[in-house]
């Protein structure tokens, strides 16, 4: 199987994950955008109800608009059961890079609304130590030259996206050669440092349950 087969594998798997009756949150990315055509072939069928989503980027409410699904706005719900996102990175005990596809922020919030963040990825995102996948950041633009700066003290360089704006209105920084040994501690500290918006390090909404596609069919990783 290729890595397209992969993530329409962990894509269909992940419909076992979908409360029935209940709103969904939607993550972003190319593993995500086969999720929500699995989803919306279910509904069509009638074997899914939901009474709709809360998306976490532009792309993907486009895509379950386009499908007829309904997306509603975070502020419009205390809570969710079920968040479904893909990573760049995760590691044994469900730590994730995430923001390759510069969502990091509001995949950050709408997995902050889940009791549950079911991950779903190829095996090729299963990690011994994140930092690897280059560590993508948004940032306040005028702090990127300050914050290039901060990364290099620690080990890291850090390079501007380019041309890339998100849908927040921030840059993204991604930062090469990082060893994240101890991914709460590092989310916590590069949280707090003036221009950041969101570190890609998901640690403190780290993964619950991780479905891994591999040769041998879909994994699952509990945490
Ligand atoms: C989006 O910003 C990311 O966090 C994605 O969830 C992550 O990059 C995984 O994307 P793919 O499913 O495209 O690999």
């Amino acid at each position: 199987m290729n890595q397209d087969q992969l993530k329409q594998l962990v894509g269909r798997a992940a419909l076992d994950y979908v409360p029935a009756g209940q709103i969904l949150g939607v993550g972003t990315g190319s593993t995500v955008d086969c999720f929500i055509d699995a989803l919306a072939a279910e509904i069509a069928k009638g074997a899914i109800a939901i009474p709709g989503t809360v998306s976490s980027s532009e792309r993907s409410t486009q895509r379950l608009i386009k499908h007829g699904i309904k997306v509603l706005d975070a502020s419009e719900v205390t809570g969710l059961a079920v968040y479904i996102d893909g990573a760049d990175e995760i590691d044994g005990r469900g730590y994730m890079v995430k923001g390759g596809g510069a969502a990091l922020t509001r995949e950050k919030i709408v997995a902050d609304l889940a009791g549950k963040f079911v991950c779903i990825a190829d095996e090729s995102k299963l990690v011994q130590t994140l930092g690897a996948f280059p560590l993508p950041v948004e940032i306040i633009p005028m702090a990127a030259a300050q914050l290039t700066r901060r990364f290099a003290k620690i080990g890291g360089t850090a390079s501007l996206r380019a041309g890339v704006v998100t849908d927040n209105g921030g840059h993204i920084l991604d930062v090469r050669g990082l060893s994240i040994t101890d991914p709460l501690g590092f989310e916590a500290e590069v949280n707090q440092w003036p221009g950041v918006v969101t570190v890609g390090v998901f640690a403190r909404h780290k993964a619950s349950v991780c479905l891994l596609g591999g040769a041998g069919g879909v994994k699952t990783l509990t945490f």
